[in-house]
C-alpha cells in the first residue's frame, strides 16, 4: 500500500490523476495539496472516496514537511504549476514563484524528510513536466526524445525546464528518488476553459469568436489525459529512479484539423438533440448555421512554439506504455462531458477568469 501526496491535485490533470489512481489503487492513501488558485477546483474531486483535501501551498515548506512526515508519505506526484503560456506571456512572474521557487521548496521538504532524516525510507518524487522544454519542431524534424537538447521558448516552458533541471540535480548530488514525465498537450473532462478544446466549445456554445492565433496551423500531440494519467502510473511503477519519460497521445494534428473536428462536431451534437438549441440559443449551431462561421483569425502568440511532437520509444520499452485512445473518439466523450457538466464550466468560467480574458484580450 502507497501513500501518495499528489499536488496540484485539484486541477485539470492532477484531480483526473487522483480519480484514476483511486479507481486503481482502493487501498492506497491520498492526500492532495492545493492552494485553489483560479485553475483550482475543489469541485473536481467530487465524488472520488477517501481523498484527504488540504488546501495550501507548495512553497509553505513546513506545512509539506509536516505532510510528508505526519501523513508517512512515500510517494510524492507534483502537478502544481501555473500552466497557461498565454499567461506566462501576460506575466511571468508567477511561473517563477510556483513553477520555480515551488518546486524547489518541495525538493528541499522531500530530502529533509526522506534523506536527511536517515531513516532509509524507500520513496519517489514524481515531476509532471512537459514536452514544451523541448523548444519547437520544424516540419520534418524527428520528434523529441529524451535526449532532445531544452529549448525552451516561453516563460512558461522556461519555468518547467528550470524545475525539470532542479529534480535532476536533487537525484545526481543527493541521491533524492526522483522520475520526470515529459507530456504533449492534454485534453478531457474538467480542463480548464483558456486551452484551446474547451475554450473554443465554450466560445462555440455562446456564438463567441473562435480565435486562431496566426495561420493555425501550429502542430501539437493531443494526448487523452487518462492516457497521460496511466503513462504516469506506469512511470511510478517501472520507471528507473533518475530518468525522464516522454508520453505522446499519438495524434499529431494541426491545429486547424482540431479547431474544424470542434466545429464539424458542435453542429453535428446540436443536430441529434434539439434539446441544445433551447440551452444554447446564441450558438450559431441553434438556428441551423455552421458553428465554423465563428472562426477569426487573430494575432499570433508572440514566439508561438509551431511544432510539438513525442516520441514514446523509451516509454513503450520500459514501461510498456502505449496512448490507448484514438482522437476522434475520445474528443467526442469529451464534447458530451462539456455539454454534461455546465454548471462545472459555469462556475469556473465566472470571477476571475472572466475578468483575466476582459482584461487581456477583451470579451471573447
Ligand atoms: P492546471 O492549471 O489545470 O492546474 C494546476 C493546479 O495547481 C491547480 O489546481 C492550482 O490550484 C494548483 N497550484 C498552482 N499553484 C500552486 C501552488 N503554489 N501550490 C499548490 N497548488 C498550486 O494545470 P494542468 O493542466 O492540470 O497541468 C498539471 C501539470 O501538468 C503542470 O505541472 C503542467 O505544467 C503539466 N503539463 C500540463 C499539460 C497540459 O496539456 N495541460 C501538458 C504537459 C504538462
Ligand atoms: O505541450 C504541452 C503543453 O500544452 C502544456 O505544457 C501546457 O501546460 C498546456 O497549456 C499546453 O500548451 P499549449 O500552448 O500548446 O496549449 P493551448 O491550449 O494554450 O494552445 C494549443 C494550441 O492552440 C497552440 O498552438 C495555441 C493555439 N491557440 C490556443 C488558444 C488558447 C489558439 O490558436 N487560440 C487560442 O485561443
Amino acid at each position: 500500500m502507497s501513500k501518495l501526496l499528489v499536488t496540484g491535485g485539484a486541477g485539470f490533470i492532477g484531480a483526473n490523476f487522483v480519480r484514476h489512481w483511486r479507481a486503481h489503487h482502493a487501498d492506497d492513501t491520498l492526500v492532495v495539496l492545493d492552494a485553489l488558485t483560479y485553475a483550482g477546483n475543489r469541485a473536481n474531486l467530487d465524488g472520488v472516496a477517501d481523498v484527504d483535501f488540504v488546501h495550501g501551498d507548495i512553497r509553505d515548506h513546513d506545512l509539506v514537511v509536516s505532510l510528508l512526515a505526519g501523513r508517512g508519505i512515500d510517494t510524492l506526484v507534483h502537478f502544481a504549476a501555473e500552466s497557461h503560456v498565454d499567461r506566462s506571456i501576460h506575466g511571468p512572474d508567477a511561473f517563477i514563484d510556483t513553477n520555480v521557487i515551488g518546486t524547489h521548496s518541495l525538493l528541499k521538504a522531500a530530502k529533509k524528510v526522506w534523506l536527511d532524516s536517515g531513516t532509509g525510507q524507500p520513496h519517489r518524487f514524481h515531476h509532471v513536466s512537459t514536452d514544451e522544454v523541448y523548444g519547437s519542431l520544424g516540419p520534418h524534424d524527428p520528434a523529441f526524445t529524451e535526449m532532445t537538447p531544452y529549448q525552451p521558448n516561453s516563460p512558461y516552458s522556461a519555468s518547467k525546464a528550470a524545475s525539470d533541471h532542479l529534480v535532476r540535480a536533487y537525484t545526481h548530488t543527493y541521491g533524492l528518488q526522483t522520475t520526470t514525465s515529459n507530456c504533449s498537450n492534454n485534453y478531457g473532462p474538467h480542463q480548464f476553459p483558456e486551452k484551446l478544446i474547451p475554450l473554443f466549445l465554450i466560445n462555440a456554445l455562446h456564438g463567441r469568436a473562435l480565435p486562431i492565433y496566426g495561420d493555425g496551423m501550429q502542430v501539437r500531440d493531443w494526448l487523452y489525459v487518462d492516457d497521460h494519467c496511466r503513462g504516469i502510473e506506469l512511470t511510478i511503477e517501472k520507471g528507473r529512479v533518475g530518468e525522464t519519460y516522454n508520453i505522446g497521445g499519438g495524434a499529431e494534428l494541426p491545429n486547424m484539423t482540431v479547431i474544424d473536428t470542434i466545429c464539424q462536431s458542435v453542429d453535428a451534437a446540436f443536430s441529434r438533440d434539439p434539446q441544445l438549441a433551447a440551452r444554447f440559443p446564441d450558438a450559431p449551431a441553434a438556428r441551423g448555421a455552421a458553428t465554423a462561421s465563428l472562426k477569426t483569425y487573430v494575432t499570433d502568440r508572440p514566439g508561438h512554439d509551431r511544432r510539438y511532437a513525442i516520441d514514446e520509444t523509451k516509454a513503450r520499452a520500459e514501461l510498456g506504455y502505449q496512448a490507448a485512445h484514438g482522437f476522434e473518439t475520445r474528443f467526442a466523450e469529451t464534447l458530451q462531458w462539456y455539454l454534461d457538466n455546465e454548471p462545472w464550466w459555469r462556475a469556473v468560467i465566472s470571477g476571475e477568469y472572466r475578468n483575466w480574458v476582459d482584461t487581456n484580450y477583451g470579451t471573447r
